[in-house]
């Protein structure tokens, strides 16, 4: 039977195949490349491979360019052909599809330049149809893309075709959404120097492609990729045009994978395991869904939703509930560090050792007090030696504005001593000149960087000791990996393991909470878990570890669903004001939507809606397994 028209994957309209990770899958597919490739060629033909930009296709182009150095994979016939090019950006631009080309792909292999094409972003207005023109003249001269890589935007675009392209668009001009600036505003720092538009290939251009695969890793594209998978096809989602494709596939992590019909709700298509995790989700599932508390959940509604086989095995609605219901009820604790000399049976986190020594792991400035910022408050005022520890220096966030006036205060301080602090002077004139001549999108120099830096530092350091943190107790590791690199090109390095290892092995700590789980590999967060994954790894048979529990907590990503919250920390009117005076001191760069606990406050409305205890705001947590 094939996946797709097996029951476990009815809804799904384009064949899915999800891998265990996103290194995986690409290595797949870079060997499907490879063969290609060597067919095409022994054809006498040139492999023509449709391109796309993002931090999708990175782990792929790596693995590309591992098979060139490593299994010596020529490209000197190859022809590409990218779908899509910033308008306005000249291909020197930083932020410019073609650099980014060159910098992830081109530049480590061996195509001819002239095989390579892109759309010009720079061509005058009154040029463009003619390029669109000539752009699509060049494929069809070219034989046709044999297979076209593609990912997908949170607004379901594939290359830029926002919503409202047509199925049989072109290549053309296209003005960007809302949504699709608002995600490229980290490369360009702020949304408003995003550009407006783009020159993308059509979704018709795409379709004409002899195969498609659309790649997606990450849990913020899990919803996008069900609505074009099992959703109608519409030009609200331009990849669900893929669906008419007669060889398009979607290739996806299992985060990427997690709204689709079988694995969000496996038991309506009759392929539930029961397990008790999944009990519970399916559970809270069905409470939600019909707006009834857990505990007036009838057989009925059991039956109604595919649920039958879970009442004979409990017997009634009421013992399933009773048991759903405690579980969800245990998950609640004022005591995030355990409870001293109480009975932790049904506790989230044990009561011994007391105090625990607690290391809270901030991927970016503010993930910390975002995420747990009432949770750390409560740590440190329940006795708990509580760490501080801020992996990335976050200056990425931090505009050239801000820069210039922290530069021009100690420019002032520096001319108004006597005598002159000719070096301080000498630094601040260089750091404006420095803004100055790189101009709003220049890559920043090293020492520019560094004063955003540590401009982020001084926020982080007031919003942990708001929080109560001792100053002693507050670290920050500027882990290579950032401070090095950008956004969506991240690498992990030796130096960033051991960096992190080193605040592991000196603390030993029983407690480590951390957020980032890889709902975006590529993200600063993703990245800074790897690092934390391999140091922990790497301390496999030390006797503190097996004592140590890891808390995994949201920073800015969507909050944990009630069936993932192993604990949940509530907090009152007055600890969410006192927690979001701590989020708001970071003033250089924030996000506005998660500064008014608003989040928090969704999370307790599900509890109690639940039925399980009415509060003001919760932070939620899951425990972390390795
Ligand atoms: C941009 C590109 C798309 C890409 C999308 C998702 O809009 N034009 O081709 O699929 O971003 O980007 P990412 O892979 O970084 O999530």
């Amino acid at each position: 039977m094939s996946a797709r028209t097996s029951p476990a994957t009815q809804f799904e309209k384009i064949p899915v195949v999800i891998h265990p990770s996103a290194a995986e899958a690409a290595a797949a597919l870079a060997a499907e490349v490879r063969d290609l490739i060597l067919e095409r060629r022994a054809q006498g033909k040139a492999a023509v491979l449709g391109l796309a930009t993002g931090s999708t296709p990175v782990p792929f182009y790596r693995e590309l360019v591992r098979l060139h150095r490593e299994e010596g994979l020529s490209f000197h016939d190859v022809i590409t052909f990218n779908l899509d090019e910033y308008y306005g950006l000249a291909r020197d631009h930083r932020e410019s599809y073609f650099r980014f080309m060159q910098e992830q792909l081109f530049a480590h292999i061996d195509l001819k330049p002239e095989n390579i094409h892109l759309p010009d972003g720079t061509v005058p207005l009154d040029g463009v149809f003619n390029h669109c023109a000539a752009y699509e003249q060049a494929i069809v001269d070219a034989g046709g893309i044999d297979l076209q890589i593609l990912g997908i935007g949170r607004t379901g675009h594939i290359g830029f075709n926002e919503p409202g392209s047509s199925q049989d668009s072109l290549t053309r001009l296209i003005p960007l959404d809302l949504v699709t600036r608002q995600d490229a505003a980290p490369d360009f720092l702020r949304e408003e120097n995003v550009p407006r538009f783009a020159i993308t290939m059509g979704v018709g251009t795409i379709l004409r492609a002899r195969k498609l695969v659309l790649m997606a890793w990450g849990g913020n594209k899990a919803d996008i990729v069900a609505k074009a998978v099992e959703g109608p096809e519409t030009e609200a989602v331009s990849a669900s045009f893929l669906q008419s494709h007669p060889d398009a596939r979607f290739v996806l992590n299992a985060d990427a994978a997690g709204a689709l019909t079988r694995i969000r709700l496996p038991w309506l298509v009759g392929r539930a395991e029961w397990t008790p995790k999944e009990i519970r989700r399916a559970v809270l599932w069905l409470a939600l869904t019909d707006k009834k508390p857990v505990l007036k959940l009838r057989d009925g509604e059991y039956n109604e939703h595919g649920m039958a086989e879970l009442l004979t095995r409990y017997g009634n609605a009421y013992n399933l509930n009773i048991e759903i219901f405690n579980r969800q009820q245990h998950t609640i604790t004022g005591w995030p560090g355990g409870k001293p000399n109480a009975d932790d049976t049904h506790r989230p986190e044990r009561a011994a050792p007391f105090p625990k020594t607690v290391l809270v792991f901030a991927p970016e400035p503010q993930d910390d007090s975002l995420g747990m910022g009432g949770t750390i408050e409560r740590l440190v005022s329940q006795g708990h030696d509580v760490h501080v520890c801020y992996m990335a220096g976050g200056d990425l966030r931090v505009t050239d504005a801000e820069a210039v006036r922290f530069a021009r205060v100690l420019l002032e301080t520096a001319e108004q001593q006597s005598g002159g602090w000719s070096e301080q002077t000498e630094y601040a004139r260089g750091v404006l000149e420095e803004i100055e001549t790189k101009g709003p999108f220049g890559d920043p120099p090293a020492r520019l960087r560094r004063l955003k830096a540590l401009i982020r530092r001084g926020e982080a350091r007031d919003s942990a000791l708001t929080l109560g943190v001792k100053p002693g107790q507050i670290r920050f590791l500027d882990l290579p990996f950032y401070t090095e690199g950008r956004y969506r090109q991240f690498r992990l390095s030796e130096a960033d393991i051991a960096a992190v290892g080193s605040v592991l092995a000196t603390l030993r700590p029983h407690q480590i909470y951390i957020t980032g789980n890889l709902a975006d590999p590529s993200s600063v967060q993703g990245v800074a878990f790897q690092a934390f994954q391999a140091a922990w790894e790497a301390r496999a048979g030390q006797a503190w570890r097996k004592h140590c529990h890891v808390w995994l907590y949201r920073g800015q990503q969507t909050e944990f669903a009630p069936h993932e919250i192993q604990m949940a920390i509530p907090m009152s009117p007055d600890q969410l004001s006192h927690k979001l005076s701590a989020v708001q001191k970071f003033q250089s760069h924030t996000v506005p939507e998660l500064l008014d606990g608003e989040r928090n406050r969704v999370t307790a409305r599900l509890y109690d809606a639940l039925g399980t205890a009415e509060y003001e705001a919760i932070e939620a947590f899951r425990r972390w397994e390795g």
